[in-house]
């Protein structure tokens, strides 16, 4: 059976780890600062604070803005209910936009309508690893929360997605782009930010009393990460040659590929595409051996009870997602090659 995504480990992980192990140091440490500092630069931007998941960034990104009660933040319905939930964390109101078909990103133009006076942050998801129109999102002047779960190394214009916002979240959860097991990461270029997520994320010797949490990762996932990041453009390359292997069989059957503007690189952390019969294609993929899934279990509107969505609407009747991951063995494509041929025929 060949699941739906699967993360990829090598030695040099294995050794990283081990030796963290051995040197008893395995709760957040030196190994932390140098994960924070080379993702950071990497990306481009000032200052990063590692914590234990990609929801527990979103939340503390969310409180280092003073969002709270009586405050509403976009986000698009199209997306899993991490950020959903990080918003009703801390009490402030969900406002859910409609997603463009074609890139499966926020739409900027239903994000404009739902502006109110209230709003105080846009949670910006680069969907499946493309990145959303970051120019036109940040022309709004609202502060952005650009999610970044998908899409660590892809780019807008040359710049590295997670450089646009005020603040920008990663998720390193087993099967994301690089993985630590579970861990999440919330960079800024503005330090005072930085400063005030790091004291929450920590609750131990302040001199205040105030609400902090215990979302710090240890020392052996921080050395996993900084292993897993050398490895970064590699992983983004393998997936790129699948994609297109997958993108000349779609062509080959007049089935559109992923949609990719010019001015921007998909790292194709998923690989999606829009069928009619999604259930179906993916019951005959299963009985050939090969696992895809819808790439969002249920878009927010419809667990808010919310409707006139029709676009997330389509996207979740028809979208299906294909194993891509750097693991994936020639043979294993060409395996789900020759069952979506059959699948589709
Ligand atoms: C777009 C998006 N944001 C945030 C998260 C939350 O990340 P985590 O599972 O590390 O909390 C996910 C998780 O899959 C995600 O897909």
């Amino acid at each position: 059976m060949i699941p739906h995504s699967k993360p990829t480990l090598d030695q040099s992980d294995f050794e990283s780890v081990l030796q963290v192990l051995k040197s008893g140091q395995i709760v957040q440490g030196e190994q932390n600062a140098r994960f924070e500092e080379n993702l950071s630069s990497l990306i481009g931007v000032k200052g990063g604070v590692a914590v234990s998941s990609g929801t527990a960034a979103l939340h503390l990104a969310l409180i280092s803005l003073g969002i709270g009660k009586g405050a509403e933040v976009i986000l698009p319905g199209f997306v899993c209910t991490a950020p959903l939930n990080a918003i009703y964390y801390v009490g402030a109101t969900p406002v859910i936009a409609e997603v463009d078909r074609l890139t499966f990103n926020i739409d900027v133009k239903d994000l404009k309508k739902r502006i109110t006076k209230k709003t105080k942050a846009i949670i910006v998801p680069h969907m499946f690893g493309l990145p959303g129109d970051m120019e036109d999102i940040a022309s709004l002047g609202i502060p952005i929360i650009e999610d970044c779960a998908h899409s660590i190394g892809s780019r807008y214009k040359d710049n590295y997605t997670g450089s646009f916002g005020m603040l920008s979240i990663f998720s390193f959860y087993a099967t994301k782009v690089i993985a630590t097991g579970e861990g999440g990461m919330v960079l800024s270029d503005n330090e005072q930010l930085i400063a005030t997520i790091k004291d929450l994320r920590d609750y131990d010797e302040k001199d205040d009393f105030a609400v902090r949490h215990n979302y710090k990762i240890t020392d052996i996932q921080a050395a996993l990460g900084i292993s897993q990041l050398k490895k970064l453009s590699l992983f983004i390359q393998k997936r790129k040659e699948i994609a297109d292997k997958y993108g000349r069989m779609f062509d080959d059957l007049s089935i559109p590929a992923p949609f990719v503007p010019k001015d921007r690189e998909h790292i194709f952390y998923r690989y999606v595409v829009l069928l009619e019969n999604a259930a179906r294609f993916m019951e005959s993929m299963m009985k050939r051996g090969v696992t895809c899934r819808r790439p969002v279990f249920k878009p927010l509107h419809r667990y808010l009870g919310l409707s006139g969505y029709t676009a997330t609407d389509v996207l979740w009747e028809r979208a299906v997602s294909i194993p891509i991951y750097p693991s994936l063995t020639d043979e294993e494509v060409g395996l789900i090659i020759d069952s979506m041929k059959l699948a589709l025929s």
